[in-house]
């Protein structure tokens, strides 16, 4: 039977693209999405278990659904992704009301449990499966857009054989393995004839795509290649304007990679690479396979490649054993390197991790107390990257609407729209509501005028009437006299 679908995603890029995997599977199989949840007959909840808090989330999320499985008969409902490959069969022993369990492999299985629970039977899929044809799902519905308009995820290799002592992501996501380069560009063909003009490469160790298939650069078999070579062919794909990539290692940023940074205009002024630890006794004990000073070499050779890229980290603080003056060293070499934003966390132990045997936790409230210290250093880092811009003339890709859009009525109602630019910063500027309104998706020349510490606000020439400047009615607080606001226009 044709159900209304919804989908909550929890988790990485690497999560949210599977969703969308999941929802076109769903359209091929003749399901469409509902407007929302209460509409819905079938809910998939897609999982992240990489920290301890986002896994408890999903046990919350399925003790509340309960009341909207009952609320109406037939509903289906389902749960994915990273804890359902790691818990399988305990969550659907302990949730009657969940029909099935399908693991990071199993995404093509969906639309077959669906049948099987309309049938009342309940299951858990979460084999690993080592082979290729894990990569070949259906091209993009007529119907299915995509969760991201302009822009679109492409998987170019799963899983992780790296084995960092903290992470479970080896765990859940099984052992490495890469997509034959025909079926990643043929796919990009696909997105840029359907008016994607931006690709994000995922992988769990994205430049490591192809490592098990190359000797001395050169591939060997499966028909992988060099990923800056693979980055090379999908920046001549007619119509990628954009190409960047998620999440790189540093152990495999080669030369080549540093070197495409310079040569491929496509290839996104950004590069977000984790360092988990500026100190070396640290990365050691957390198996990251580099020091402080090479992550320092790659961030000093991007930026000279590539002058004015962002460059973005992920941190962990409180890792056992770490001492405060190793959690500084930490802060020293975010200092060097002037990260434009970094994702910071506390060390959560995980089952069956290295890490979680080691037994020299570190104090909650001093691991607390360090998280504020490195946040607050990198807003003030933020900040001071995104006032460096002020006066700059970037280009933006459309995502949707900000936060406070939209403002006023009317006629001279505007409308506050969020895009990116190339160095995958949020830049807000306000435009004259209605259909003027750039779309989602499409690309806006913006002249960067202020800095906050999340974002940065722009303005298009054709929306600077000289002193009477909307996003200075908008925001009021760019100067301590934001000048005369006009009623009806600010909401
Ligand atoms: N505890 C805290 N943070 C973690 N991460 C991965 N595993 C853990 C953990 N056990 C962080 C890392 C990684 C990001 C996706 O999540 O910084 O890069
Ligand atoms: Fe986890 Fe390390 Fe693999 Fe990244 S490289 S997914 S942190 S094990």
């Amino acid at each position: 039977m044709a159900l209304r679908y919804a989908l909550r995603t929890y988790g990485c890029q690497m999560n949210l693209h599977d969703s969308e995997k999941v929802a076109n599977l769903l359209h091929h199989a003749g399901h469409r999405e509902a407007p929302d949840e209460d509409a819905a007959d079938l809910l998939l909840i897609n999982t992240c278990s990489i920290r301890e808090k986002a896994e408890n989330r999903l046990y919350s999320d399925l003790g509340a659904l309960r009341a909207w499985k009952a609320a109406r008969p037939g509903r289906v409902l389902g749960v994915g992704g990273c804890v359902a490959q790691q818990e399988g069969d305990a969550v659907l022993r302990r949730f009657g009301h969940l029909d099935f369990v399908f693991g990071t492999h199993n995404l093509r299985l969906v639309p077959g449990m669906i049948e099987a629970a309309e049938r009342g039977e309940r299951q858990s899929r979460t084999a690993e499966h080592r082979s290729l044809d894990r990569f070949d799902l259906p091209g993009r519905h007529a119907d299915y857009a995509g969760a991201t308009p302009g822009r679109a995820f492409v998987t170019v290799m799963e899983g992780c054989d790296m084995f960092c002592s903290f992470c479970i992501v080896p765990r859940t996501r099984g052992r490495e393995i890469s997509r034959p380069a025909a079926g990643i560009l043929a796919e990009a063909r696909s997105l840029a004839g359907r008016g994607v003009r931006e690709l994000t490469l995922l992988g769990q160790t994205v430049n490591a795509y192809g490592r098990h298939d190359l000797r001395r650069g050169k591939a060997v078999a499966a028909g992988t290649m060099a990923f800056a070579d693979l980055l090379r062919e999908l920046a001549r794909v007619p119509g990628i304007e954009r190409l960047r990539y998620t999440s790189p290692h540093p152990l495999f940023f080669d030369d080549a990679l540093v070197a495409a940074h310079a040569e491929i205009p496509e290839l996104c002024p950004h590069v977000h690479l984790p360092l988990q630890s500026g100190n070396d006794r640290i990365l050691g004990e957390m198996r990251r396979r580099y020091t402080a000073a090479r992550y320092l070499e790659i961030a000093r050779r991007l930026q000279a490649a590539r002058p004015g890229i962002a460059l973005t980290t992920d941190l962990i603080v409180g890792f056992p054993g770490e001492t405060r003056s190793e959690f500084e060293d930490t802060l020293a070499v975010m200092r060097e390197v002037g990260f434009t934003d970094a994702y910071s966390f506390k060390y959560s132990p995980r089952p069956g991790t290295a890490a979680a045997a080691l037994s020299d936790r570190v104090d909650p409230e001093e691991a607390q107390d360090r998280l504020a210290t490195l946040q607050s250093l990198q807003r003030s880092l933020t900040l001071a990257a995104h006032r460096r811009r002020v006066g700059e003339e970037t280009v933006v890709l459309v995502e949707g609407l900000s936060a406070r859009s939209p403002v006023g009525a009317g006629p001279r109602a505007l409308v506050q729209l969020r895009g990116r630019d190339p160095g995958h910063r949020v830049v807000n500027f306000t435009v004259p509501a209605g259909s003027g309104a750039p779309r989602e998706g499409s690309l806006v020349t913006l002249r960067l005028v202020e800095a906050t510490p999340h974002s940065l606000i722009g303005e298009r020439a054709q929306d600077r009437p000289g002193v009477k400047d909307p996003l200075r009615l908008v925001y009021g607080r760019r100067s301590a006299s934001p000048g005369p606001r006009t009623p009806g226009v600010v909401g």
